[in-house]
């Protein structure tokens, strides 16, 4: 495979899909028959708030912030069952990837998705208010099941966070990889490339990483740090893992 055929997207069957039992809908109508995209990686999440906060970086300050945050926690949908606080994320590949998956997924506003595009998998979705505590409505939410990534270069940034280079079959990776030379470790926010008590070991010599995050944590370490956050290299890090940091 090359070019065209190597286009990726990023795919999370949301917390909401997931209560309602959509998952086995959303796998059929995006199946490889269907659509001609086929996995290049998968993995179950409990997603932790840097995971969160990086994946909607663009939309941080945003009224709806916050609850959009809890809403991908799945906090919304099990406030009290955290061992169902879950999405499914999965890396499709293949001939136009992002378009394709995109005009599955439908309009961002399921209001809007049943109107323009009845049919379309956010047409299932729905808009919650969200009230006070004196029950005025203040702001709302939008369930709309699944996320899609919106361009080739949001795909790569997203495949990049959520997902660690050996967790994607060496065919079917096309970003950039590296062997990284050091220890890093991740604790309160902070780099370290020796262990400190507490912290959680990022990389090990010999690892393999996402040039990008390498270059990212060698900026970090050397005092020159780029565009890119040491969270939005840790986060995939953190993935499933318990420990506070
Ligand atoms: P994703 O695939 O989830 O990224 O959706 P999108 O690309 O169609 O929309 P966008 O990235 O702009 O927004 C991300 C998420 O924020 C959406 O899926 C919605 O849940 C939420 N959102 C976006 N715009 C609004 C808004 O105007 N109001 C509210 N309440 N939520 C919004
Ligand atoms: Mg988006």
């Amino acid at each position: 495979m090359s070019g065209k055929e190597m286009d990726k997207t990023l795919v999370l069957i949301k917390p909401d899909a997931l209560k309602n039992s959509l998952t086995g809908y959303v796998l059929s109508i995006l199946s490889e028959f269907h659509t001609g995209l086929c996995f290049a990686a998968t993995k179950i999440v409990q997603v932790n708030r840097i995971l969160a906060d990086e994946h909607y970086a663009e939309h941080r300050g945003k009224v709806f912030f916050d609850p959009l945050i809890e809403y991908i926690m799945g906090q919304s949908h099990y406030p009290k069952e955290p061992n169902k606080q879950r999405v499914i994320a999965i890396v499709y590949l293949g001939a136009d990837a992002v378009k394709k998956v995109r005009d599955i997924a439908g309009p961002t506003n399921p209001h809007v998705a049943r109107e323009q595009k009845p049919g379309c998998v956010r047409a299932l979705g729905t808009i919650v208010p969200l009230k006070n505590a004196a029950d005025e409505v203040v702001g709302t939410r939008m369930d709309n099941l699944i996320h899609a990534s919106a361009t080739d270069e949001e795909a790569e940034r997203e495949i990049k966070l959520w997902f660690k280079p050996n967790d994607i079959p060496p065919f079917l990776r096309s970003y950039p990889v590296k062997q990284s030379d050091l220890h890093y470790y991740y604790k309160g926010k902070k780099l370290f490339t020796s262990h400190e008590p507490g912290s959680i070991c990022l990389l090990a010599p010999g690892d393999l990483a996402w040039e990008s995050d390498l270059d990212t944590l060698q900026g970090i370490k050397n005092g020159k740090p780029g565009a890119q956050s040491l969270e939005s290299v840790a986060a995939k890090y953190l993935i499933n893992e318990i420990r506070e940091v």
